[in-house]
């Protein structure tokens, strides 16, 4: 199956240091890839050249086989490219319904003149995709602010979804969660890959990815380390590739 998206040779630098060096990796629709790697191996950088934050020094980007330039976040939203951060980048004040449409609200007229937020509706759209994605939130009319770590993550994810995200990047989104959070962001992470989303997940957490994942790839020191199936591979094995003990380059 080809790559939904695909990076080759792709670099960043940040002055005299190569944070990404010509990593080639992609992700198919439906999959989920794992990007492993001790603490500045380059993860967060090669994921920011993909979510717009950074744009390569070298190497190219392709969606669906084309080749495309992403300039800015918004540019990555508008390929359908979605990420979410720690910290994911909701607005605490306002409700649930509102941030799923934050920026892209719906509104209609009233007395036939003035252009007014349709809440009906944004609410109504809200919990079909809760729905969709199985996830249970109390009330769309509460405040993010009073939702609990995993209840928001929700949230992010469900914006991402309802915007149709073809590719969904998430790092290190059970960071800050309980345990029993972390396993309904595992559980979206599964219900989003039926719905044959591309995603890409970093993650500390061994546990996490074996159980996610379909195949991870190890970054260390910029470059890519290995590349398995996680069907092919032991956690032994991947930790060796994290620290170094396996050969670089081995496929
Ligand atoms: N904005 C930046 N300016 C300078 N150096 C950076 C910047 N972002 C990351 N780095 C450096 O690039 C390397 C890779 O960082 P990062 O991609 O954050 O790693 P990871 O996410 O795997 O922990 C590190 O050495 C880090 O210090
Ligand atoms: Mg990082």
């Amino acid at each position: 199956m080809a790559y939904l998206l695909e990076t080759k040779g792709i670099t960043k630098r940040f002055g005299g240091l190569t944070a990404v060096d010509r990593v080639d990796m992609g992700v198919e629709a439906g999959e989920v890839v794992a990007l492993l790697g001790d603490n500045g191996a380059g993860k967060s950088t090669l994921v920011k050249m993909i979510s717009g934050v950074y744009k390569p020094d070298e190497g190219d980007i392709f969606l669906d086989g084309k080749k495309i330039e992403i300039t800015s976040p918004i540019d990555a939203l508008a390929h359908g490219i979605e990420t979410i951060y720690q910290d994911l980048a909701l607005a605490e004040n306002l409700n649930v319904f509102s941030n799923i449409f934050l920026g892209r609200e719906k509104t209609k007229k009233a007395l036939g003149i003035f252009n007014v937020l349709d809440h009906g509706y944004m609410e109504e759209e809200s919990q079909k995709v809760l729905d969709r994605v199985d996830i249970k939130i109390p009330s769309l009319k509460a405040n993010i602010r009073n939702l609990s770590g995993g209840q928001r993550q929700a949230v992010a994810i469900s914006r991402s979804i309802y915007w149709d995200a073809k590719v969904l990047i998430m790092d290190e989104p059970t960071a800050a969660l309980g345990i029993a959070e972390q396993r309904k962001v595992l559980d979206m992470v599964k219900s989003l890959k039926k719905h044959g989303i591309a995603i890409i997940i970093i993650s500390h957490q061994m546990y996490d990815v074996f159980e996610v994942a379909d195949r991870v790839i190890v970054m260390r020191r910029g470059i890519k380390a290995g590349e398995r199936l996680v069907k092919d591979t032991s956690s032994e094995e991947v930790v060796g590739l994290i620290v170094g003990a396996e050969e670089v380059g081995k496929k």
